[in-house]
């Protein structure tokens, strides 16, 4: 089970208003309304309670570190706790706050970034970097994330010091997965993808559509306030197939993604790797 850590405190409310303005165009261009910008703890207590209840094998957090205390209770119900970092700093904290696994998430990753603040100077750093440095600096078992989308790239996060891989992107045009039939017709192009805050409030990396360059640049740091915000025309766009109005989350890795179920991709990036490893053995002799 995977837990949003929530934002310390409420954005200032005149940025989101003043976001509010500007995308009021976006929704009547939609024939929508805009949301409720409320700030919420996506009812953090309430999830805690019931990982340790059912006795959750392992609860992955992202978005920060939770306090030892919640680290006790978890560990007192038997549950793992894996934290997600995106740089070393994040990564000792996460080591010396009782964290049992460390998702390593690159710079590459679809998604929201997943690090402990989201503050622009955060220095985003590329997988293999973060992975080698996070090696020496912590013991922990690592879970590599970013832009694995086939069996070569798990072999290098796996040389590179990781226990596993964690695909994201490359399983989104599964017939498993809930992905859009507009954002699977994007995901099979050879688009860019870019980080933004336009959708909501927080930095995350999606394929570059209208939204995201004309809302980049004046959206504000307020997450989960512009979620809630920009959530009816999302909805709006989405069920309209307007791939030009709603989050297209995907890491750099995109193109790779193929159309078959996930165990067979699963299988086959397993192969894969056996075989990348193999080859770069007999090569350096
Ligand atoms: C559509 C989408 C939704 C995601 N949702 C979450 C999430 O709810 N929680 C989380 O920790 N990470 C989430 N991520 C990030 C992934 O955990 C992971 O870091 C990322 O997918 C790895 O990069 P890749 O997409 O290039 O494989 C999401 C990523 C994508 C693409």
């Amino acid at each position: 089970v995977n837990v949003f850590v929530p934002s310390p405190e409420p954005a200032d409310p005149a940025l989101v208003r003043e976001y509010a303005r500007e995308l009021a165009s976006e929704a009547e261009h939609h024939g929508a309304e805009l949301g409720d910008p409320r700030f919420d703890d996506d009812d953090w207590e309430a999830k805690l309670e019931l990982a340790q209840e059912q006795r959750i094998p392992v609860v992955s957090f992202t978005f920060g570190r939770p306090d030892a205390d919640v680290v006790e209770r978890l560990h007192a119900a038997g549950c793992a706790v894996w934290i997600t970092v995106t740089n070393v700093d994040e990564a000792r904290q996460a080591d010396a706050g009782g964290a049992d696994g460390l998702v390593v998430q690159g710079l590459e990753a679809g998604g929201h970034r997943g690090g402990f603040s989201d503050a622009d100077d955060e220095g985003g750093m590329g997988l293999l970097a973060l992975l080698r440095l996070v090696c020496r600096n912590s013991a922990l078992p690592l879970i590599a994330a970013g832009g694995i989308a086939d069996g070569a790239a798990v072999a290098a996060v796996l040389c590179a010091g990781a226990s596993a891989a964690q695909i994201g992107t490359a399983l989104m045009l599964t017939p498993e997965a809930g992905t859009d039939a507009a954002q699977r017709r994007q995901l099979r192009e050879s688009r860019p993808t870019r980080l933004t805050r336009a959708f909501t409030g927080r930095l995350a990396r999606g394929i570059v559509n209208r939204f995201l360059a004309e809302h980049s640049s004046t959206a504000p740091a307020a997450y989960p306030e512009v979620h809630h915000l920009t959530s009816p025309i999302r909805a709006a766009a989405r069920g309209r197939g307007d791939a030009d109005g709603f989050n297209l989350w995907a890491g750099q890795a995109h193109e790779l993604a193929t159309e078959r179920p996930a165990s067979e991709i699963v299988r086959e990036m397993g192969a894969q790797a056996r075989d990348a490893v193999a080859a770069v053995s007999r090569r350096l002799g």
